[in-house]
């Protein structure tokens, strides 16, 4: 049986469309930007590195072909900018705006920088994007905003109190969607995303996410530190599952659809120390045997303990069928991990 998102694919190699990837240097953004060129549409891309690397595109540039290739523009540049937005904004049928500064610890050592870029930012993006009339503009939104309400699984409509500045970005971001459509009729789509991990996500830095930091410690036989009793369990999911409800969002027309929020996630949860036994066992397919302690130490201040996405709504209104599993992508991930992990720590 044929998917919703095959058949998308299909019908958009048809009718090729123009398509705007904020951040697309970054790991979402730049598989983002490999499936859309596979697709053969049409890119421009908006990144100012600060958290993106060249290498991430080079990447891309080596998966698909020349033609596939040029029909990538990159605009070097900054949402808190305006002026960069409507540069990017220009004749684009679909924004998959992924730019923000990231993680929640990066938030609370960092809460200005993190406002300018995920709330000035994201404000520049939306009106840039309401005045070039593009389609659909669909947002990289967080399952932080879920906040301190411990109900699990996290339906969209229950959340809590914020408990970083992280969060509170994310769910102003949403905030700001809701009224641009109440005041100006803009659509949107907000994807919460739970834990993305594949691909050219980098292990390196303070703020790395734990997959590919622990796979790197694991590669070259460092310790992995786990933040916690290592009970705290997470709802991870494969970016290609993630790219899915990208496409699925932005070609969406149906009004039952349009201008809501929705969980990108598989619906398990797996604890921290399930996890390094998953990493370990997978390694050691590549003949890697991580045979380090793994060492406990304090949770870290604004984590959630425990998250998990009821992925009902994403399934019934927008078609996503979370094509990959944590082990299978794992599994997925692992040829990248150990080709160009070797020899990176943060
Ligand atoms: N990775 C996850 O698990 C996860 C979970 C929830 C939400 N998100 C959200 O998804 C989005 C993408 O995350 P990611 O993991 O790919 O992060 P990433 O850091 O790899 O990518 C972010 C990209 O945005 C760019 N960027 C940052 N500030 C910018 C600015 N002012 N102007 C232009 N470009 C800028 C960076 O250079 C980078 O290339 C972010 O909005 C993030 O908050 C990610």
């Amino acid at each position: 049986m044929t998917t919703a998102y095959q058949q998308q694919c299909e019908q958009l190699k048809q009718q090729p469309k123009t398509w705007l990837i904020t951040g697309v240097a970054g790991f979402i953004g730049s598989n983002l930007l490999e499936k859309l060129l596979k697709l053969n549409q049409n890119v421009v891309g908006l990144d100012n590195f600060s958290t993106g690397f060249q290498h991430n595109l080079d990447q891309v540039q080596r998966a698909v072909t020349s033609t596939q290739w040029q029909r990538f523009s990159l605009i070097q540049g900054d949402i808190c900018c305006l002026a960069d937005c409507e540069h990017a904004c220009r004749d684009i049928d679909y924004v998959l705006h992924q730019a923000a500064l990231g993680s929640v610890p990066r938030s609370i050592e960092q809460p200005i920088a993190t406002n300018s870029t995920n709330i000035d930012g994201f404000l520049n993006m939306l009106v840039a994007a309401k005045n070039a009339q593009v389609k659909n503009f669909v947002y990289a939104a967080s399952s932080s905003t879920y906040g301190d309400h411990t109900a699990l699984p996290k339906q969209e409509d229950i959340i809590g109190q914020p408990l970083s500045p992280y969060a509170v970005t994310k769910y102003v971001n949403e905030l700001y969607a809701s009224v641009f459509k109440r005041s100006y009729d803009f659509n949107s789509i907000g994807l919460r995303y739970f834990n993305i991990f594949g691909p050219r996500q980098t292990p390196e830095g303070a703020y790395a996410a734990v997959i590919p930091q622990w796979t790197a410690a694991m590669i070259a036989q460092k310790n992995v530190f786990i933040n916690g009793d290592g009970h705290t369990s997470r709802d991870f999911n494969f970016v290609d599952n993630a790219v899915q409800a990208n496409i699925l969002a932005a070609c969406s027309t149906d009004v039952n659809a349009l201008n809501q929020i929705y969980n990108v996630a598989v619906g398990g949860r797996t604890t921290l120390n399930e996890l390094v036994e998953l990493l370990k066992e997978n390694l050691a397919k590549h003949a890697v045997n991580y045979t380090q302690a793994v060492i406990y130490r304090d949770f870290r201040a604004g984590d959630v303990k425990h998250s998990q996405a009821d992925i009902s709504k994403i399934e019934q209104r927008l078609g996503y069928v979370a094509e990959f599993n944590l082990a299978q992508g794992i599994e997925r991930a692992m040829p990248w991990y150990i080709s160009h992990l070797q020899g990176q720590l943060s």
